[in-house]
């Protein structure tokens, strides 16, 4: 792998974007990579949550600008650029965004596309696409207006501004601020705490938390009321109620 670096401890998966000649701008072949590295791993068992970082200085500074720069209309709509990205947005393994420095423009976006995001007192985050005579094009639109609201969406997105970590707390987007050289250790932990719950209850409350971007509240309740009924058909509950009553560890196995 020439962009990425991979690391398995346990159940966790921490995926590093190693770009750090062009602050880890994300490419095609960096995408391409990421793909074919966590898709095996999606479906995988015995993986029950991805942690991905960049380095210090710099999550990601957005997509490649060198690499798009040249390219007409006909070629991003043919190569459907960037699309697989939504491949990535819909793996069902936790996703756990570890931020340190810029995440800006594609960077922001794949922020976004993660479950729990825990920045550095150092992380930036913005979408500064409106410089370069472009808008966001990886779903930063749509994910930033429903994780932060409409008018801090128009402000990032037309003016180009960044936030600090903090402001991205009070926004939304941001799940947890602690100082930077604890980001990966908190990472880490609340991946491992993660994937040592019942992977089907994790999944399904992933799905039930997302149904509420996209249903009524009724429907949503409705929706989330039938998994639980529905998770009363799996061992793992049997498991973790009698293990509470009788005051021991669960041990789950995903069944
Ligand atoms: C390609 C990039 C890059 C990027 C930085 N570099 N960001 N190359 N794509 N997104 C390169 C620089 O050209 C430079 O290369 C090297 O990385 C170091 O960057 P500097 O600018 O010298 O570093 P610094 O002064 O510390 O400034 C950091 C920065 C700045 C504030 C993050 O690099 C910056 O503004 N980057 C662009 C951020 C941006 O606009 N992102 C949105 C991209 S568009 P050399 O060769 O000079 O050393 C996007 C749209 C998604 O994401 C839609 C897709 C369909």
């Amino acid at each position: 792998m020439n962009t990425l670096k991979l690391e398995r401890q346990g159940r966790v998966v921490t995926v590093r974007l190693h770009r750090p000649h062009v602050l880890n701008a994300l490419s095609a072949e960096l995408l391409a990579e990421l793909l074919d590295a966590l898709r095996p791993l999606d479906t995988d068992p015995d993986v029950g949550a991805f942690v991905v970082t960049g380095s210090e200085k710099v999550f990601a500074a957005g997509a490649d600008i060198k690499e798009m720069a040249g390219k007409s209309a006909v070629d991003m709509a043919h190569e459907d650029y960037f699309s697989g990205w939504e491949e990535f947005a819909a793996f069902r393994t936790p996703k756990i965004a570890a931020v340190s420095g810029y995440a800006l423009g594609g960077g922001c976006e794949l922020v976004m596309m993660c479950d729990l995001v825990i920045a550095g007192e150092s992380a930036v985050f913005g979408q500064p696409e409106i410089k370069l005579g472009v808008i966001p094009g990886i779903g930063g639109t749509q994910r930033l207006t429903r994780l932060v609201g409409r008018a801090k969406a128009m402000d990032l997105i037309l003016t180009g501004r960044t936030m600090n970590a903090r402001e991205a707390e009070r926004a939304g987007l941001v799940s947890r601020v602690v100082p930077d050289d604890r980001i990966t250790t908190e990472a880490e932990q609340a991946a491992e705490a993660i994937a040592s719950y019942s992977r089907t209850a994790v999944t399904a409350a992933r799905e039930c938390v997302d149904r509420a971007e996209n249903s009524s509240l009724s429907e949503g309740v409705l929706f989330e009321r039938r998994v639980f009924h529905a998770l009363f058909a799996t061992e793992d509950q049997k498991e973790g109620m009698s293990a509470f009553l009788e005051k021991r560890e669960p041990r789950f196995t995903g069944r």
